[in-house]
């Protein structure tokens, strides 16, 4: 007899809008659309998996020097994200966010996208299937100095478990599978705590190509977590 498989968290590095644009002779902002288009399609097919969490980087610390027309377009589309609530709630499916805490020195999420952010997370809040967590404005590096720095002025001993504690969102599970697209092999500063152990998944494909069979071949990689 096989038990149910514990769901398990997938994490997405959304990478080569740009190139999926360029290789079209379009501009990167329609590389842009489409991967946000192509996210929206892997959620609904997450949510229809066993695929407890998905977690995925929409945008690091260090894109921030990108050319100032392309991060506008970049926002535009994460407020057009964190605006799908009906869509989220017609598939069961909580929306939340991780990255430097609007409050904190050095943030850069501007105010609109931090309303978006907290109306989504409120809206989807008691929807009990995928967890879709956005990464924005997120940093590994600047997600673990905060939490050790957080263990050592509250005078503990710093432990694995306290640093885990302390992560932006703590209830996020260990990684069980990272996918890269777009041919390139590099974790580029995402979840270096929580991936490790994890599968990795790197496939040629650019982001908004994508689709649900190569998210297939990723969980694929994830061998069943019960045995005996
Ligand atoms: C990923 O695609 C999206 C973000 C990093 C915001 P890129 O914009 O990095 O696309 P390439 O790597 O230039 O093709
Ligand atoms: C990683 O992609 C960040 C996101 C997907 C948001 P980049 O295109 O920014 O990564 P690097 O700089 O090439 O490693
Ligand atoms: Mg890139």
């Amino acid at each position: 007899m096989t038990s149910p498989q514990p769901p398990i968290h997938v994490a997405c590095i959304m990478d080569g809008n740009g190139r999926w644009a360029r290789r079209r002779g379009l501009p990167r902002t329609e590389g842009h659309t489409a991967g946000e288009e192509a996210l929206a399609a892997i959620v609904r097919a997450a949510a229809q998996r066993n695929i407890g969490w998905l977690t995925v980087f929409g945008f690091s610390t260090e894109n921030w020097v990108r050319p100032r027309t392309e991060v506008r377009h970049i926002l535009s589309l994460h407020k057009k994200l964190f605006g799908r609530i009906a869509e989220l709630n017609s598939n069961n499916s909580s929306i939340r966010w991780i990255g430097r805490p609007f409050d904190e020195p050095g943030a850069l999420t501007p105010p609109f996208i931090q309303k978006a952010i907290n109306k989504a997370i409120a809206d989807t809040a008691t929807n009990t299937g995928l967890v879709l967590t956005v990464a924005f404005d997120y940093g590994s590096r600047a997600e673990l100095l905060r939490a050790s720095q957080r263990v050592i002025v509250s005078g503990d001993e710093i432990t694995p478990d306290l640093v885990s504690a302390n992560m932006y969102d703590p209830s996020i599970p260990p990684v069980d599978v990272v996918v890269r697209t777009s041919g390139e092999s590099r974790i580029s500063n995402f979840l270096l705590w929580q991936i490790a152990g994890a599968k990795v998944y790197f496939t040629e494909r650019t982001w908004p190509d994508f689709n649900a069979a190569e998210l297939d071949a990723a969980i694929a990689l994830v061998e069943p977590k019960v045995s005996q």
